[in-house]
């Protein structure tokens, strides 16, 4: 495709929603409220906004210059905006990591269908060990969690290889909106349990004790995995927006929607435990054991509420996996059709296959073949491990250096202001000095950190 026949959005609602897509996903609702409980509520919500606004916004707006400079997938956005140095390595990375991660993001995305099907038949009915087994067995079997996985990639494969404004514009403006409401919906049911007063002061309640050098850089970290950023994600999208396409703003309010699904699937998650008395936790064991079981004993007062309020759960949150794997099967996408200069559902087809391949061996990486390890660990830990803590802190230190150090401040300020056009001048003199110093050495500290090294 020409660089004039380039894909493109259609509207700046499908700006927001696609991106806000790929930004709300399994990290807002496993991880946000258990982080936020566990260090300090209200301090937390005020630490992670500083950091969503001090790195997430600027990495994402860097992310969001390179792309759209670009016009074209991650890797080429890379090696265009640097002039064809070295940089362009920078690029190849990011595409990389969306791939890997794509591939174990997808085994939980399957899950997550597993678990609509079975709140569907009324599986997930029964007493706590029976729940925490049903997860166990299902997680570990050879075939299930494979179909599953098969079954997202089909649909994400399907929504991509419509194209970017038929496929993941149409599918991101029909569910981020349905994925909306039904938070809200379940945030009312949940608010108005019995004891929920106690959940919600859990979640917001200051507790300035438990503050320390742990807390920021969990929130800086939380930040960066939350807004999807330093995987080609962001990168890839910006290569469709329009000229007109307001960069800041546009961080701005996708940063905004992120954090309040995070903060309602708080009030969905503490207000149900705290009523049933039950501590949650945080990662797979809060979604696919603990809630259940706060559901089913939670709403058992009304006939088939709880029935109800899990399936609208489950339905919720394949929704909010569905649209982050969606454009990171874009990055792949979008770099193999340019990059090899085939047709869009060639390219599709490929990474679905890929995906699915390298998700056969992450899914039974937990189970048939748990007690094959690589460097110590399961193919499925490795490459969570490997791409977020190893990959994305590199990639994402490396963006900001290109923009704020290497990349003439001119381009830097004429994508910022859209030639101009834009009265945002002093504001580009704020994004550039974050830029510039504070998102790298941020970036660096938590990478020390969480080697122990700091
Ligand atoms: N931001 C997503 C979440 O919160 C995770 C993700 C990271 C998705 C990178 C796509 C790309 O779960």
């Amino acid at each position: 495709m020409s660089k004039l026949e380039r894909a493109s959005f259609g509207s700046k609602l499908g700006v927001i929603l696609a991106t806000a897509g790929s930004a709300v996903g399994l990290g807002n609702i496993w991880r946000f409220p258990f982080m936020t409980g566990q260090n300090g509520g209200a301090v937390f919500i005020l630490i992670y906004i500083f950091c969503v606004l001090l790195l997430g916004i600027p990495c994402m707006i860097s992310e969001f210059i390179i792309g759209r400079h670009g016009q074209s997938n991650t890797a080429r956005a890379f090696s265009k905006i640097s002039g064809g140095s070295a940089w362009t390595l920078i690029g190849y990375m990011g595409v990389l990591t969306g791939f890997l991660i794509s591939s174990y993001y997808a085994v939980v995305s399957g899950w997550c269908l597993e678990y609509v099907w079975a709140s569907l038949l009324g599986k997930l009915e029964g007493d706590p060990a029976y729940i925490s087994s049903y997860f166990e067995t299902f997680s570990k079997d050879p075939v299930k969690p494979v179909f599953w996985t098969f079954l997202i990639l089909l649909v994400t494969y399907l929504i991509v290889e419509h194209g970017v404004r038929n496929g993941i514009e149409r599918a991101s403006k029909l569910m981020m909106p349905i994925l909306f409401i039904l938070l809200l919906i379940i945030v009312v049911a949940s608010c108005l349990l019995p004891n929920a007063q106690k959940g919600i002061e859990f979640l917001i309640k200051p507790d300035l004790s438990k503050v320390n050098g742990d807390v920021f850089l969990g929130a800086l970290g939380q930040s960066f995995y939350s807004l999807s950023i330093a995987m080609g994600c962001i990168c890839t999208y910006a290569s469709y927006f329009s000229k007109q396409t307001n960069l800041p703003n546009s961080a701005i309010q996708i940063g905004v929607i992120d954090f309040l699904v995070a903060l309602l699937a708080g009030l969905v998650i503490f207000p149900a435990a705290f009523s049933v008395g039950v501590q949650p936790d945080s990662g797979p064991s809060l979604i696919f054991i603990t809630l259940p079981n706060v559901f089913q004993q939670a709403f058992s007062g009304i006939p088939a509420l709880g029935y109800v309020i899990a399936l609208l759960f489950y339905i919720l949150l394949s929704m909010a996996a569905l649209t982050s794997l969606m454009s990171l099967h874009e990055v792949s996408t979008a770099f193999l059709e340019e990059e090899m200069g085939t047709t869009r559902k060639k390219a599709a087809l490929m990474v679905t296959v890929f995906c699915v391949l390298l998700g056969i061996f992450c899914s039974l990486s937990l189970g048939a073949g748990q007690n094959y390890h690589i460097f110590g660990m399961s193919l499925f830990n490795l490459f969570d491990f490997v791409t977020g803590q190893l990959m994305l802190p590199f990639v994402g230190f490396l963006t900001c250096i290109l923009i704020g150090w290497f990349v003439p401040h001119k381009i830097v300020r004429d994508e910022f202001t859209n030639r101009g056009t834009l009265d945002n001048v002093r504001l580009f003199h704020i994004y550039l000095f974050l830029a510039k110093y504070v998102c790298p050495i941020c970036i660096m500290f938590i990478f020390l950190h969480q080697f122990g090294w700091l």
